[in-house]
């Protein structure tokens, strides 16, 4: 390598840009979602429970290897053991494959923003607005190359200069705005009701795919299994404790999505009259129903723009964390220097961003079994290559390296508590839940089952 590997200046740095990558679309526009989909209450506290037991396990098990390492995952997993060099490689292409159809979607994010700012609130309530605008040739290729030049100009300034400067002030700013517009849409006439279903856990609800569903959620929330926890840990400082770290980025994940629901949930239940199928209606949730919301709101322009500038925080974080992933592989990979290796994935992500773009215009008769272009790539890294990732990361920590290594590697820092509930997570449960969301997300998109 031509120049030393860069590294988070403290404690504080790595847990914000970590939160930074952890917290996304995911916590925004999908958490809320699901959790309206499967049951409110019930679904929430099931992802809690994972959340502390399944999701601590994996994350400090990522940021050890990184840190024991000092290596991106491609390496990292072959140092460990030869055998196992080629868990790097399937991990490494997990965020090749997201980063550009994230950018996609970042682009949209932006576009919205833009609407917000420059006064077409009303037009973009629109039944159409959304379709008819991702489904333009060029459009949304212009704020998908604004959105991956803005992330790769971050990545390009570094580890310090760059993410952790970003992170630092985007990730306050999210809490604050997240917080603000939550308690303003509790306090919206007729709000209540959609409160106390997203509040009060309804067990006759509950169901093993609501377990699944709350898994499939935790994992790409918290940017596990795909060697971003790896990379980030790889650049952790020795002294820095991992148990408190995730921790404290867990609660950044997860009190962020918690919040997006607050602030979606009850509004659009006030909005609709208290209509559950308002709110299930996946990706059009965030694009069509909210700006509908924000319509008929009195201050609705103003929320619109304050919502839609922390869902582009959120995203940028999370792209930022993608690139830099990919661009430390490539640099690890070929020995190159940061700027010649951000060059190639820019190019690398324009080349894949455009066709998931054009897949909703131009191209949508480019289908594989009924999903879209960015949906196929969408399905692929998450609901295939991530499971397989995180079952053989289990198996590799269990059973070849053993969890004693990890745990010694956690204990430089400081005596790590949950100890036993971590050997247990990763040796015995998690592998067995893995495989359960594998061959239903599967089954599912074949259209065998539905979860
Ligand atoms: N964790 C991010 C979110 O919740 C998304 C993400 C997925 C980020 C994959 C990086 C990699 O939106």
């Amino acid at each position: 390598m031509t120049e030393k590997r860069s590294s988070f200046t403290g404690k504080i740095g790595f847990v914000l840009a970590a939160a930074g990558s952890a917290v996304g679309l995911g916590n925004i526009w999908r958490f809320p979602y699901l959790a309206a989909k499967y049951g409110g209450g019930i679904f929430l506290l099931v992802y809690l429970i994972l959340a502390v037991t399944f999701g601590f396990a994996l994350m400090c098990a990522e940021i050890a290897i990184g840190r024991k390492t000092g290596q991106s995952a491609i390496n990292a997993f072959k140092t460990l053991d030869k055998r196992f060099g080629f868990l790097g490689v399937v991990a490494a292409i997990i965020p090749a494959i997201i980063l550009p159809y994230y950018s996609v979607i970042g682009g949209w994010v932006s576009k919205y923003l833009f609407a917000f700012v420059s006064g077409d609130a009303a037009a973009s309530a629109a039944d159409s607005y959304f379709t008819d605008f991702i489904s333009k040739p060029f459009e949304p290729i212009g704020w998908f190359l604004i959105f991956i030049g803005l992330t790769a100009l971050v990545v390009l300034f570094g580890v310090e200069k760059g993410i952790e400067k970003v992170s630092k002030v985007m990730m306050p700013v999210l809490v604050v705005l997240t917080i603000g517009i939550a308690v303003y849409s509790v306090t919206i006439d007729g709000a209540m009701e959609g409160v106390k279903y997203y509040l009060m856990p309804d067990f006759s609800r509950f169901s093993a795919t609501t377990v699944l569903a709350a898994m499939g959620q935790l994992f790409y929330s918290m940017s596990l299994a795909m060697g971003i926890m790896i990379t980030y840990g790889s650049y952790m400082k020795k002294e820095v404790s991992i148990e408190k770290s995730v921790h404290q980025i867990e609660i950044f994940d997860t009190g962020i999505a918690f919040l997006a629901g607050l602030m979606i949930i009850p509004a659009v239940f006030a909005f609709s009259g208290g209509d559950e199928a308002a709110l299930g209606k996946g990706p059009s949730l965030m694009f069509i129903t909210l700006p509908k919301v924000f319509n008929s709101m009195p201050a609705g322009t103003v929320i619109g723009v304050v919502f839609f500038l922390l869902v582009l925080f959120a995203a940028l974080t999370s792209s930022i964390s993608l690139m830099e992933t990919v661009v430390s592989i490539v640099r690890d990979k070929l020995g190159w220097g940061r700027k010649t290796a951000c060059i190639l994935v820019f190019v690398f992500c324009i080349m894949l961003g455009i066709p998931s773009s054009l897949g909703f215009g131009v191209w949508d008769f480019i289908t594989v079994a009924g999903l879209s272009i960015l949906d196929m790539f969408d399905f692929v890294s998450n609901s295939v290559l991530m499971p397989i990732v995180a079952f053989l990361t289990c198996i590799f920590i269990g059973y070849v390296i053993k969890p004693k290594a990890i745990i010694e590697e956690i204990e430089i820092g400081a005596p790590f508590k949950a100890k036993t509930l971590f050997t247990v997570i990763i040796k015995y449960v998690a592998p067995v839940c893995i495989i359960l969301i594998l061959i239903s997300s599967i089954l599912d998109v074949l259209g065998i089952a539905k979860i």
